[in-house]
């Protein structure tokens, strides 16, 4: 499968099958994950990979309603910290949350192109989820996601068109 039909296919699975994600095509996403670009190609993320179906459920409690996360084989939970990252992005802002959401982003591509789904969790008790996989204080969470077979079918994507959101030579 090609970069464009991984972006054309992933979509946010929240129905999965109950089978395994066998190791070897788990280390592959997981190293896709790896060879994401970071800014200074600082690297201030640290992924937890959680199997455990006890420890599965109480992260799944540790969400706003999304309990569902729980039926997945694994729960990959994306971290970092801020003192690490790039701390001047235009000037001004941290680049922890980027960094960690580009490298979140190519595992959910490489996740597409092995016929496994995930979806993108953000409705998470940062400090619940510190508390299930002791995650110092200090370090921030910065996304959930589920990852297995999935067990719903492809929808047509609903995106802005290219006209809405892209402009040229200047803003307007
Ligand atoms: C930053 C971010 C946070 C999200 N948080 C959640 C979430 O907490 N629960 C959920 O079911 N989906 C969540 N999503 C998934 C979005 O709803 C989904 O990506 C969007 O509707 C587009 O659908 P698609 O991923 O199937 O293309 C999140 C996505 C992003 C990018």
């Amino acid at each position: 499968m090609d970069v464009y039909e991984a972006i054309r296919t992933r979509q946010s699975i929240r129905r999965y099958k109950p089978d395994p994600v066998p190791d070897d095509v788990l280390s592959k996403v997981l190293d896709a994950m790896r060879l994401a670009p970071s800014a200074g190609n600082l690297q201030p993320w640290r992924f937890i990979v959680v199997k455990d179906a006890a420890v599965r459920e109480q992260l799944a409690k540790a969400t706003d309603r999304q309990e569902w996360i729980a039926h997945a084989p694994v729960i990959i939970a994306a971290c970092g910290w801020e003192e690490r990252a790039y701390s001047k992005m235009g000037g001004y802002w941290n680049a922890l949350p980027v960094d960690v959401s580009i490298a979140f982003d190519h595992l959910t591509l490489a996740a597409a192109a092995e016929g496994l789904g995930t979806c993108w969790i953000g409705s998470f008790i940062e400090d619940g989820v510190r508390r299930v996989l002791a995650i110092p204080q200090e370090v921030r969470v910065i996304a959930l996601t589920p990852l297995g077979y999935p067990d719903e079918p492809l929808v047509p994507k609903t995106r802005k068109e290219l006209t809405e959101i892209v402009c040229y030579e200047r803003w307007e």
